[in-house]
């Protein structure tokens, strides 16, 4: 790839000061859009480029942007989206280490186009050093009038608060978020709601991921046409941040064009598989999306194309397992955390998770039957008929271990037990898991044994 992006700024430890990010053509954006761009060119901009949100759904940012009625009421609110709780994720975190203005003048950027005057980044509690860096930074761009009232001498007035999350994974569903920020349980909305135009407060609020408004100040400094220009394939969208993670010699973030393929993400950039392992099994974009087995490792990781052949790119988080992995054992892991972070709002996904997580309990150990299997794939089936988008992520490991790993789960049947393990792995059996460790919690400690921290309740807008 030619020139990095989003990691143009990544340097070890240190990330880019305001002076560092100013020096390199920083905020030129946000002054060319102030100076000649109507806030529906710019808009339309985004819209042209084909950016789609990089939280998971890959929805079309202009498209959203362009969802907020111009004349639908005030204040409006650009949100964005910091949890990333999504098991195997970590690229929004290092755009924030190496660039928080890069974020900064992303977001500004987006409130300028839907008319926002409040900007709220909510950031999951495990980020602290993030959230810190990020106040600081948010007042250094007070300071130098890129952030506040009439920036820049002009009519637009902005300004960001960070709001941390008391941590729990289904916070980063958009609609929870919102009900998070304003002090409310954190279910998802009911389907079909429309944050555009009644969100935080019920007023016009959008929702965008970090990466996605990462890549807004490029788009709009260089032009949609350089920013389709740098994807591989039609379907792609300029670059996109791929965290590996799982049997690979050198983990670690790439950024690289979308549209790359799984292959060279792996064999290439991550130096392949560790000695002596050979590849069995990727997710390609954290664990709600589907395994993906050798033979499709030439798919090109964008939205379009792998919705095409019926995949989720998700948040791009590739996970990879070797072939000593037991793929049931890894599914029931990640049913493990998805029954324990489920909001308990619907049927599907409270009622359907631990019995998808019994029926693979089942499996691991041997003591399954053929119609466990047939009901675990009519249960993840049934997924879809969830409130929200996490019951059907949910399901998507488990349909790809029944499509494309059966032989593994009859070996179980045959065998009466794991082949890989005489030790099968059953997470929600016995002692209850360490899931959270708060600061200064004594090692060992049951977290639910404690009193925990009071998440901070902001019952009225605080800006
Ligand atoms: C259970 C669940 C968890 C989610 N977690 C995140 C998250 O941590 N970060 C994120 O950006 N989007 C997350 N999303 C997607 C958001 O709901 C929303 O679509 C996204 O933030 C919109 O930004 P984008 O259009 O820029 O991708 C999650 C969705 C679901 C259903
Ligand atoms: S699918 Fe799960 S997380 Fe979403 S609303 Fe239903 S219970 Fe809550």
């Amino acid at each position: 790839m030619a020139e990095p992006v989003l990691f143009k700024h990544r340097r070890g430890r240190r990330h880019a000061s305001l002076e560092d990010y100013v020096a390199d053509g920083g905020y030129e954006g946000l002054k060319k859009a102030l100076a000649s761009m109507a806030p529906a060119q710019v808009i339309q901009e985004v819209l042209d480029s084909g950016l789609r949100g990089r939280g998971g759904a890959g929805f079309p940012a202009g498209r959203k942007w362009g969802g907020v009625p111009p004349d639908g009421e005030h204040p409006r609110y650009m949100q964005c989206n910091a949890d990333e709780m999504e098991p195997g994720t970590f690229k929004d975190r290092l755009i924030i280490n190496a660039d928080p203005h890069l974020l900064l003048e992303g977001m500004a950027l987006g409130a300028y186009a839907i008319g926002a005057s409040k900007g709220i980044i909510f950031i999951r509690p495990s980020y602290e050093l993030e959230a810190e860096l990020l106040t600081l930074e948010i007042e250094r761009a007070r300071e130098a009038n890129f952030l506040g009232r009439n920036i820049l001498g002009t009519d637009f007035s902005f300004d960001i608060i960070v709001h941390r999350s008391a941590g729990r994974y289904i916070c980063g569903e958009s609609g929870a978020q919102q009900r998070a920020v304003m002090g409310v349980r954190p279910n998802p909305i009911e389907t079909g709601y429309r944050s555009a135009v009644r969100g935080l407060w019920n007023k016009p609020t959008v929702v965008n991921n970090v990466e996605t408004l990462a890549h807004v100040p490029g788009i709009v400094r260089n032009g949609a046409a350089w920013f389709k220009g740098l994807a591989l394939t039609p379907g792609g969208d300029g670059t996109k941040l791929f965290p590996v993670s799982g049997m690979v010699a050198n983990p670690g973030c790439f950024e690289l064009p979308s549209g790359v393929t799984l292959r060279e993400i792996i064999f290439t950039h991550a130096d392949g598989m560790l000695p002596g392992k050979r590849f069995k099994a990727a997710l390609p974009g954290g664990t709600s999306t589907k395994f993906i087995p050798e033979r499709l490792l030439d798919m090109p990781m964008d939205f379009q194309s792998m919705r095409e052949q019926g995949y989720r790119l998700g948040t791009g988080a590739v996970i990879v397992f070797d072939q000593d992995t037991c793929l049931v054992a890894a599914t029931l892991n990640m049913m493990h955390y998805f029954a324990r972070e489920s909001c308990g709002w619907c049927t599907p996904c409270r009622d359907g998770l631990p019995l998808v997580l019994d029926l693979l309990g089942r499996i691991e150990e041997g003591s399954a039957t053929r119609e466990d299997v047939a009901e675990l794939g009519r249960t993840v089936a049934f997924m879809d008929h969830a409130n929200c988008a996490f019951a059907p992520g949910a399901a998507e490991p488990v349909l790809a271990l029944l499509e494309h790993f059966m032989d593994e789960v009859e070996a179980h049947l045959d065998g009466k037990g794991c082949p890989f393990s005489a030790q099968p792995a059953l997470p929600w059996r016995g002692e209850p898991q360490r899931v959270f460790t708060w600061p200064g919690e004594p090692e060992g400690a049951c977290p639910g044994a404690r009193p925990r921290p009071k998440p901070r309740r902001i019952v009225s807008c605080p800006i």
